[in-house]
């Protein structure tokens, strides 16, 4: 049995000094622990989260993402652009689901790839393989420049850790159907071929991640044409796309006949001087990536003003998720981008393996992002249909998924929680 007799001291002058003395230290202590959780605010220490509890938590998810994602498709087989393969957001409390033609049809498959990396375990290579080839019939669709997002996260991701020669084959063949867009003249890939009567030839930011593929392309034949396009659209982007102070607009429209800038405009943004969050972390992981391929200093460069733009903004919040915009006009009461946050912590990680003079830095802020994402930001165990992170902003001009999970916000940050794993060597 337990002794619950209490010790009383007798009472002393030294012991009442000592008392307050101590006293005054605890407090003091309390006000600037208080004062540093404050200012650090939810982007807690990332050495407090394990990368383990991350995959595990992964793990339950997508598989139950799968689960649902499958019995919904039987009861929903297609729509008007084709059968459902995949699965992009919710809308209406349901999964929305997706054709291959969507723009997003990579990113569960490449989700996939990632978990086979992670864990190795047979399960995701099975399922990997079976999700990429729903996507293989968008190697040939040239009404689109996504072919990046949707081919190589699929079978991109798939080479990479298979070499099978077939996936190979559909990188180069979607690669020559994407520079069937590239137009000399102006010196850069088509992007939309919808919305004619605002645009004639209208190049978004976005379009430097399909740049990826191209450069893939290039190493894989030994053919520079991928390249060579894949360079020249890069520079046009720096050129045209970018403000003084190195914020980027969405779109910009091109009179394909001559070259010449026709509009710039923010398309998913809040107006057109605006900087939509999602576009600054398109362009500043598109410029990483570049440089990753080049090795040429320009895009380095841009890489760095693109993170120095982002990450020393007024109204970047301190937990380091951005509001969808971040000129929106009723910051803070604006919802956030998870995704944008997730393709920038993915983007950071590896800036930080080139630039040796600023490594720890990007690296520390790419760690604080993830953690804040996971401690903060991801679905509660066995909601959201199984999606991994809550509060991304699709389209929030166009009155859809605003404050939502997105399939892309869920690829990046495991894209990230590799990377960071890969860098630590672990
Ligand atoms: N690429 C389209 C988007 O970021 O919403």
């Amino acid at each position: 049995m337990k002794n619950h007799h209490i010790k009383c001291p007798a009472p002393n002058q030294y012991t009442d000094i000592s008392r307050s003395f101590y006293f005054v230290i605890f407090l003091l202590l309390c006000v600037s622990l208080l004062t540093l959780s404050c200012s650090k605010s939810v982007a807690q220490n990332v050495d407090d989260m394990q990368s383990s509890e991350i995959i595990e938590f992964s793990s339950d998810q997508l598989k139950q993402l799968l689960k649902e994602m499958d019995s919904a498709i039987l009861e929903n087989p297609s729509e008007h652009r084709g059968p459902h393969v995949s699965v992009r957001s919710i809308r209406d409390n349901q999964l929305f689901l997706i054709p291959s033609r969507d723009w997003t049809s990579g990113f569960l498959p490449g989700l996939l790839w990632y978990m086979y990396e992670l864990t190795d375990d047979n399960y995701w290579l099975v399922e990997a393989r079976n999700r990429t080839a729903y996507i293989a019939r968008e190697r040939i669709n040239a009404s689109t420049h996504d072919m990046g997002f949707k081919i190589y996260c699929s079978f991109g991701n798939g080479y990479r850790l298979t070499e099978d020669p077939y996936y190979r084959d559909v990188i180069i063949e979607a690669s020559n159907t994407l520079i069937t867009r590239y137009n000399e003249t102006v010196g850069a890939i088509r992007s939309w071929d919808h919305n004619s009567d605002k645009w004639d030839f209208p190049v978004i930011i976005d379009n430097m991640m399909n740049l990826e593929m191209l450069f893939r392309a290039s190493e894989l034949t030994g053919d520079p044409v991928y390249n060579d396009i894949a360079i020249q659209h890069a520079r046009t982007t720096i050129e045209q796309h970018f403000r003084d102070d190195f914020s980027t607009y969405h779109v910009i429209g091109f009179n394909p006949e001559n070259g010449e800038v026709m509009q710039r405009h923010t398309h998913q943004g809040a107006f057109h001087e605006s900087s939509w969050a999602r576009g600054q972390a398109w362009g500043l992981y598109g410029f990483v990536m570049t440089y990753r391929f080049t090795e040429l200093q320009e895009f380095l460069n841009q890489a760095e003003k693109i993170a120095e733009f982002m990450l020393d903004h007024p109204r970047l919040p301190s937990d380091l998720v951005p509001y969808w915009d971040y000129d929106a006009e009723n910051i803070p009461n604006e919802p956030r981008d998870a995704s944008a946050a997730a393709i920038t912590a993915s983007a950071l990680y590896e800036l930080s393996t080139m630039v040796p003079e600023k490594s720890d830095y990007y690296k520390q802020m790419a760690d604080k992002m993830l953690a804040s994402l996971y401690n903060n930001y991801r679905s509660a165990k066995g909601e959201n249909f199984g999606f991994l992170l809550e509060h991304s902003t699709g389209h929030l001009p166009g009155d859809h998924e605003i404050d939502t999970p997105l399939i892309y916000a869920d690829y990046y940050f495991i894209e990230a929680a590799l990377r960071k794993l890969k860098i630590e060597g672990i």
